[in-house]
C-alpha cells in the first residue's frame, strides 16, 4: 500500500480537469508513493489519450455538476486541479468568476466544506494573473477557513533548467490545522474548541490575504522558512535546446509551416528559434494552427546563417524551412515521459515491493491527429515543475 511520507496514511488523489494527465505524471515523477484513483474531464479526445496511457477513462461529467457523493466515494485525501485558464486571460476578457468556464472550480470550492472526506493536500495550476483574481481569493479563503496552510508560486520551467518558458501560477496547500474532533453537538468544551478553530483560521486567512501578491514566491529553489533562495543553491544552467530536438521531424511535411499562414500575416513577429537557441516560448493550444503569433516557437531548419529578427517582408521567411515543433518535442519540453510506438504503460514494480507505482509513459493513440496532439499538449503543463512542487512543498516533511 502506498504510504504518505508524513503520517503514514496512503496518499489517494483525485485529478480534476485532467486533460492528458500532466498532474498525474507529476505525482509519479515526484517519487511520492501515492496514486490517482479517479480523474475528471469532459474533453473526449483528452480522455482517449488518458485512457490509452493510464488504463482507465476519466469521468466525463461536467465538473460543475458533480455531487458530493461523486467525490466522497473515492475517500481521497489529495486533490490535483488544473482548471481552465481563459477566465483569467485577455482572450477570455478577464471575466474571472463571472466566466462560465470558472464554474467547475467554483462548484468544487462550494462542495469542499461539505465533504465527509476533506482532502489534506491540494495542488492547483493556472495561468499567471490567476493570483490577481476573485477566484483566487475564493480559493485561498475556502482553504484557509478549513485549516489549510497555503503556498503560492509563479514559476517557469526555465527556472529548472528546461529550455521552455511557461510562466504559471501554482497553489500548494496542506491541512495544517484540521477541525477539532467533536463527539456531541452539545458538549460546551467541544463547541468552544470549534469556535476557537474557526476564529484562528479566519484570522490567519485575513492576514494572508492582506499580503496580496507579496505572498507569491517567484524564485526557485526557495527556502520556505526564510522566503529566499537557499545559500547553497547552485546556479541552474539551461539544458541545450538541441537535446530536445528530433531531427527526423525536419522531414515531416505535416510539420512545415504552410506558406499561406506566413504570407497572410500582417505582423511578422514570429518567435523563430534554431537548435542553437537558448530557449523556446510557451506552447499554447493554438500551436500548429494558423495562429502563428504568440502560440509558441517555430523552428528554423534552413538558411541557418540568417539569424535576424523583425522581417520586413513575409517572402524573406519562406526559405528558412520553418516548422512546428513536433508533439514529441513539445511533450519532451513539458517533461512528459514520452514514448513512441507503445500502446500501454509499464507497470514497473517498486524494488521494495511495498510502494508499487505504475511506470506511466505518454504515448498518443494512432486515432489522434497531429493537430489534436499539439492542442492537448498546449493545454497541458510542465510535469517537472509539478513534480518539484509536490516533492519539495506538498509532501515535504521539512517545512512545517
Ligand atoms: C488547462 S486544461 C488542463 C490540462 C491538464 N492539466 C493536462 O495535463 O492535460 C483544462 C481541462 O479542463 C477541462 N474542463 C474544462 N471545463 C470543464 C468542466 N466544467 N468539467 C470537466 N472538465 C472541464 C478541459 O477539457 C481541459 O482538458
Amino acid at each position: 500500500m502506498p504510504v504518505n511520507v508524513i503520517d503514514n496514511r496512503p496518499i489517494v488523489c483525485l485529478e480534476f480537469f485532467s486533460g492528458i494527465g500532466g498532474l498525474h505524471y507529476g505525482l509519479q515523477q515526484s517519487g511520492t508513493p501515492g496514486k490517482v484513483v479517479m480523474s475528471f474531464d469532459m474533453n473526449e479526445n483528452a480522455n482517449t489519450v488518458y485512457e490509452h496511457n493510464f488504463g482507465y477513462r476519466p469521468n466525463n461529467k461536467a465538473i460543475d455538476y458533480l455531487e458530493l457523493q461523486d467525490i466522497d466515494r473515492h475517500k481521497a485525501n489529495c486533490w490535483l486541479l488544473s482548471p481552465p485558464c481563459q477566465p483569467y486571460t485577455r482572450g477570455g476578457k478577464y471575466l474571472d468568476d463571472q466566466d462560465p468556464r470558472a464554474r467547475g472550480l467554483i462548484h468544487l470550492l462550494q462542495l469542499l466544506p461539505q465533504l465527509k472526506n476533506t482532502p489534506d493536500y491540494l495542488l492547483l495550476e493556472n495561468v499567471m494573473n490567476f493570483e490577481n483574481s476573485r477566484s483566487r481569493t475564493m480559493l485561498v479563503t475556502t482553504l484557509g477557513h478549513l485549516g489549510f496552510k497555503v503556498y503560492e508560486f509563479l514559476l517557469s520551467p526555465v527556472q529548472l533548467g528546461i529550455p521552455n518558458s511557461r510562466l504559471r501560477y501554482f497553489l500548494v496547500a496542506r491541512r495544517e490545522w484540521p477541525r477539532p474532533p467533536s463527539s456531541s453537538a452539545e458538549d460546551s468544551d467541544e463547541l468552544e474548541a470549534y469556535d476557537a478553530w474557526v476564529a484562528a483560521n479566519k484570522q490567519r486567512t485575513d492576514e494572508y490575504l492582506q499580503r496580496g501578491r507579496d505572498a507569491v514566491y517567484t524564485q526557485w529553489p526557495i527556502d520556505l522558512a526564510t522566503g529566499s533562495v537557499p545559500a547553497n543553491a547552485a546556479d541552474i544552467a539551461l539544458e541545450p535546446l538541441a537535446s530536445y530536438i528530433d531531427l527526423a521531424a525536419n522531414d515531416d511535411p505535416l510539420l512545415l509551416v504552410p506558406e499561406v499562414y506566413i504570407l497572410k500575416r500582417k505582423s511578422l513577429e514570429f518567435d523563430i528559434v534554431r537548435t542553437s537557441s537558448p530557449s523556446t516560448s510557451t506552447f499554447t493550444k493554438a500551436y500548429g494552427s494558423k495562429h502563428l503569433i504568440g502560440s509558441g516557437s517555430l523552428l528554423q531548419t534552413k538558411r541557418l546563417d540568417v539569424v535576424e529578427n523583425g522581417f520586413k517582408s513575409p517572402e524573406r521567411l519562406l526559405d528558412l524551412g520553418l516548422r512546428f515543433f513536433s508533439p514529441k518535442e513539445v511533450a519532451l519540453l513539458h517533461h512528459f515521459p514520452y514514448v513512441e510506438g507503445k500502446s500501454q504503460s509499464d507497470a514497473a514494480e517498486d524494488p521494495q515491493g511495498e510502494t508499487a507505482v505504475p511506470g506511466y509513459t505518454l504515448n498518443f493513440p494512432s486515432s489522434t491527429t497531429q493537430k489534436q496532439r499539439l492542442q492537448l499538449l498546449g493545454n497541458s503543463l510542465n510535469v517537472k515543475v509539478v513534480a518539484e512542487l509536490l516533492k519539495q512543498v506538498l509532501f515535504s516533511d521539512t517545512i512545517r
